[in-house]
């Protein structure tokens, strides 16, 4: 497959097709991965992540995915690059262009991947601003579909803050018209130009400050941190502010009986999760984080060896 753009930096990037490709494509590397194999499709290329931020998943499903596909990942972060000493980015774009086929950036600005995209001539993939997570939501939407056998006629609920997480499902909604219900405490309200566009593309989003509003006959539950990388600092002060949004047996027994729970991962139990709901039957965060694997590689191959996908 090939896609229209030649970046992932958000998802409203995509299109709905795309996305289900992406999707459908993802399974099926999954499944070849634990039978038959699939094509090095990037064999003789190579990958720079580029790491601002810490990561456990982000960074090693981008690295061993890369390896699988026959590719190499070089991974660095800008602390050790001369990005450190403060050389531009767009300098920095143009001369990792002329060495590796494609970056994975994770950092805090929006306008940084969108800089690096900019002035460089290979594909920029986000991995994580502090505006979105695109490839973690992708992610998501496969281990929906695997769980839930569809993407499209469910209710989705996000509890916790208007962070990055909620930005990316919020691109996913628009893409796709899906009803999505956000609670979140007064001061944590996400972005409204993105709960804008997505009201304007079609998407069901409902807006409130009472989790049980949220969760009621909720199909897929989603939360995350409530103090992001960058936000430490605030980390005290968010757990008062939070109260109530815990993602607990009571507030999970309000959604639909099978709905699934999703949590990107790293969790802190006890703040947005209790650990009865985390290590509960009805939370699927392992196969969400293994999915990452899946996703990412079919994310590559479209951007990179559109003909292997
Ligand atoms: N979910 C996620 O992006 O995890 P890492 O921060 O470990 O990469
Ligand atoms: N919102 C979280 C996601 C971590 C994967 C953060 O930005 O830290």
């Amino acid at each position: 497959m090939q896609l229209n753009a030649k970046h992932l930096l958000t998802i409203r990037d995509l299109s709905a097709p795309e996305i289900r490709e992406l999707v459908r494509h993802a399974a099926e590397l999954k499944a070849a991965l634990k039978g038959p194999g699939h094509a090095k499709s990037l064999a003789g290329k190579s990958v720079a992540l580029i790491f601002d931020k810490p990561s456990t998943r982000t960074r090693v499903s981008f690295e061993v995915g890369v390896s699988q596909l026959g590719g190499k990942p070089l991974f660095m972060t800008s602390r050790d690059s001369q990005l450190g000493r403060d050389e531009p980015l767009k300098d920095t774009a143009r001369v990792m262009s002329r060495y590796v086929d494609a970056m994975v950036v994770r950092t805090f600005g929006q306008n940084v991947v969108e800089d690096l995209a900019q002035w460089g001539s290979v594909p920029v993939i986000n991995a994580l601003t502090d505006l979105y997570h695109p490839c973690q939501v992708l992610s998501d939407l496969l281990t929906v579909s695997e769980h839930k056998g569809r993407l499209e006629g469910l209710t989705y609920a996000w509890l916790g803050d208007g962070n990055n997480m909620a930005h990316s499902w919020l691109e996913a909604a628009a893409a796709l018209g899906l009803n999505l219900r956000l609670a979140y405490p007064p001061a944590f309200m996400p972005d409204q130009e993105i709960v804008e566009h997505a009201r304007n593309q079609g998407a069901q989003i409902t807006l409130s400050h009472d989790p049980r509003e949220a969760v009621a006959g909720a199909h897929v539950v989603n939360t995350d941190v409530w103090a992001s990388m960058g936000q430490e600092d605030q980390a005290g002060e968010r757990r008062g502010a939070f109260e109530g949004f815990t993602l607990d047996a009571g507030l999970l027994s309000l959604a639909d009986p099978a709905a699934i729970v999703l949590h990107c991962l790293p969790a802190h139990r006890g703040e947005e999760i209790s650990e009865e709901v985390l290590e509960g039957p009805q939370s699927v965060v392992w196969d969400q984080a293994e999915n990452r694997l899946h996703m990412q590689k079919a994310i590559m191959e479209a951007l990179l060896a559109p003909q292997a996908s």
